[in-house]
């Protein structure tokens, strides 16, 4: 490889050459950071129609991860269970639709990882303000469980934990900054996984927070 060639890797983060975590889940460093402008717009859109709330689990607990959706499909938990609605319990509308920028990038993103064809109809939006965590999980609601989960990290770093096929598993601890995406399907569609505390910090472009968004395929 000439100098030129590592130059132009670095103008281009989405040349960069993914981290793999192990076959079908790899770390994409920098992949969204072109187009954060554009994703930070279409975001302030998509929380002003179908507000950030906190859900709770069915065993009645509060997440401290605060949750909403944009696309065909939302996912929404309380004391009943966990599932995909096409409409916004709080509203009853329906989930405000995904931005052809959100998906643009998680088609790419998840080319970039192998996955060509991915046509995903649901983004969890999570925000993590210090503090807030997300246990380790299995993301199982999906339908399409042939399809990968794309995962976007924008503002605070966060320690996201990498885990195997069983809760009990040894975890991995991979730090995500601003900009990087996780794409994670095939054999690895199922790992558990969850995202440790997040740190105090105020990030110059999202503030004192987290952002994460998750595309699925889910019906
Ligand atoms: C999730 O597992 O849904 C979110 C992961 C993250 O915030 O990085
Ligand atoms: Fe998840």
């Amino acid at each position: 490889m000439s100098t030129f060639d590592l130059f132009d890797a670095d103008a281009d983060p989405a040349a960069n050459a993914p981290l793999v975590l192990e076959p079908g889940a790899s770390v994409l460093r920098g992949f969204a950071l072109a187009r954060v402008g554009t994703l930070r717009r279409d975001l302030d859109a998509v929380i002003a129609a179908a507000p950030l709330r906190h859900l709770v689990t069915p065993g009645g607990k509060t997440m401290s991860v605060a949750m909403t959706n944009c696309g065909a499909l939302g996912w929404f938990s309380d004391r009943s269970g966990y599932r995909y609605t096409g409409c916004d319990p709080l509203s009853d509308r329906p989930w405000p639709a995904m931005p052809a920028s959100f998906r643009a990038l998680a088609v790419s993103a998840a080319s970039r990882a192998g996955f060509e064809g991915f046509a995903p109809d649901a983004c969890l939006v999570n925000r993590y303000v210090p503090g807030a965590r997300l246990t380790l999980h299995q993301d199982r609601d999906e339908r399409q469980l042939g399809q990968p989960i794309v995962s976007v990290s924008l503002g605070l770093p966060a320690v996201f934990l990498w885990g195997g096929a069983q809760r009990g598993d040894r975890t991995r601890r991979v730090p995500l900054s601003h900009g990087d995406v996780v794409v994670w399907g095939g054999p690895a569609r199922l790992r558990f996984h969850g995202v440790m505390p997040l740190a105090e910090g105020e990030h110059a472009f999202m503030g004192a927070c987290r952002i994460n968004l998750t595309f699925r395929c889910a019906g």
